[in-house]
């Protein structure tokens, strides 16, 4: 089947709705299909696999971009499933990237420029790459991802990925990001960019503002957490990933579809601070802290650090999704740091409101 055939039958047996904004993504990847289905590769054969694409003839590749849930991956991946490719490869980005950092790293053993080696070896294995939610946040992707790709079109791989921003708008703020600009010049060359903006995000629908605030704590509580990250990531487990703060590296342990996973323990009992916060508001659309316990007015710190997340994600429009021994009020009732947990404490409340799930998020 072509793509645009699966894609039509999707819409035929309802699996999935009429969007006029993934109708305009769909014509692309068509295109794409097409074009790829005529390269020497596509139509087999068994010399198949000797007549490369050279850079010359290989087709354009694709960068959809859009807010979450516009169905970008949906997109991509029955794109991936019907493309008539002999060698492709489906792999969301931080996993890619790490695959690379792992080559590179021993082929640094034997090699003074790994890049070479590594992308020379990746483009025999697949022409064509799909890569799920690229995001940069990393300064050790940052700074080779150019070379890298640029490499990688050298030797004819056609690059299909998803997005939450534009390329102008990856690494924002990154440090060096001057020596970053070369890959979002190469992407646009390379890519067709095509934004997915739909104004329905088919999976927030599945959660009700009022049940994002989970307490008491217990089995219970996790499990529902569970099945919250579940239903808004659409997948079982996020990746862990790593973001880059002023030379410092913040570990996200879970992050999946501009979600990210913490527990409070990971954000308010290390030594984080407003600038660690403020990275997490602006990377994240949804950020889960689970297992809030209940203060003492001794912690402090957890109060104040707590205050801080809190605030941060609030002016940021980030969703919240928590599990908490307590009752917003009730989480540190006393202390040094007890009236300003006031405002919080309205803030949390605030979060879990339908208007507040309803309203468009808006970018730091
Ligand atoms: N037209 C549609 N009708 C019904 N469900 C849809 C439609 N498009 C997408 N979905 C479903 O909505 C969910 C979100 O889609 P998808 O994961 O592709 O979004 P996304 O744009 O990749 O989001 P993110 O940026 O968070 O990765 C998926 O379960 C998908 O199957
Ligand atoms: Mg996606």
């Amino acid at each position: 089947m072509s793509f645009d055939e699966a894609f039509r039958a999707k819409l035929a047996m309802d699996a999935i709705g009429f969007d006029a904004g993934q109708e305009a993504v769909a014509r692309e990847l068509s295109r794409l299909a097409g074009e790829l289905a005529a390269q020497p590769e596509g139509r087999g054969g068994i010399f198949a696999r000797l007549r490369r694409p050279t850079p010359q003839s290989a087709p354009e590749g694709l960068y959809i971009h859009g807010e979450v849930g516009r169905g970008k991956t949906m997109l991509m991946d029955l794109f991936f499933a019907e493309a008539a490719v002999a060698r492709k490869r489906r792999v969301h980005f931080h996993a890619f990237m790490q695959d690379v950092h792992a080559r590179l790293h021993a082929a640094r053993k034997t090699d003074q420029d790994a890049i070479a080696p590594v992308a020379a070896a990746l483009a025999s294995e697949a022409t064509l790459l799909c890569l799920d939610e690229t995001q940069i946040a990393d300064i050790a992707d940052a700074m080779i991802v150019g070379r890298l790709f640029e490499a990688l079109f050298a030797r004819g791989v056609v690059l299909v990925t998803t997005a939450n921003f534009p390329p102008e708008e990856l690494y924002r703020n990154g440090l060096n990001r001057q020596l970053f600009l070369p890959f979002i010049a190469l992407l646009r060359q390379k890519l067709a960019v095509v934004a997915l903006d739909g104004s329905r995000d088919y999976r927030q629908g599945r959660v009700k503002a009022h049940e994002t605030f989970v307490s008491p704590l217990g089995p219970a509580a996790d499990a529902r957490m569970e099945e919250l990250w579940q239903r808004l990531t659409d997948s079982a487990h996020g990746e862990p990933m790593a973001i880059d703060i002023l030379g410092r590296r913040l570990q996200v342990p879970e992050a999946a579809h501009a979600c990210a996973r913490f527990t409070f323990a990971d954000l308010c009992e290390a030594p984080l601070g407003p600038a660690d916060f403020l990275a997490i508001a602006r990377q994240f659309r949804i950020v889960f802290v689970e297992r809030i316990p209940a203060l003492t007015a001794a912690q402090r710190n957890e109060a104040r650090r707590f205050i801080t997340l809190i605030d941060a994600l609030y002016d940021a429009k980030v969703k919240l999704v928590a599990s908490s021994a307590q009752a917003p009020e009730a989480i540190y009732p006393g202390g040094e740091a007890g009236v300003e947990f006031a405002r919080t404490a309205s803030r949390l409340r605030e979060m879990q409101s339908a208007g507040w799930w309803g309203k468009k998020i808006v970018e730091t």
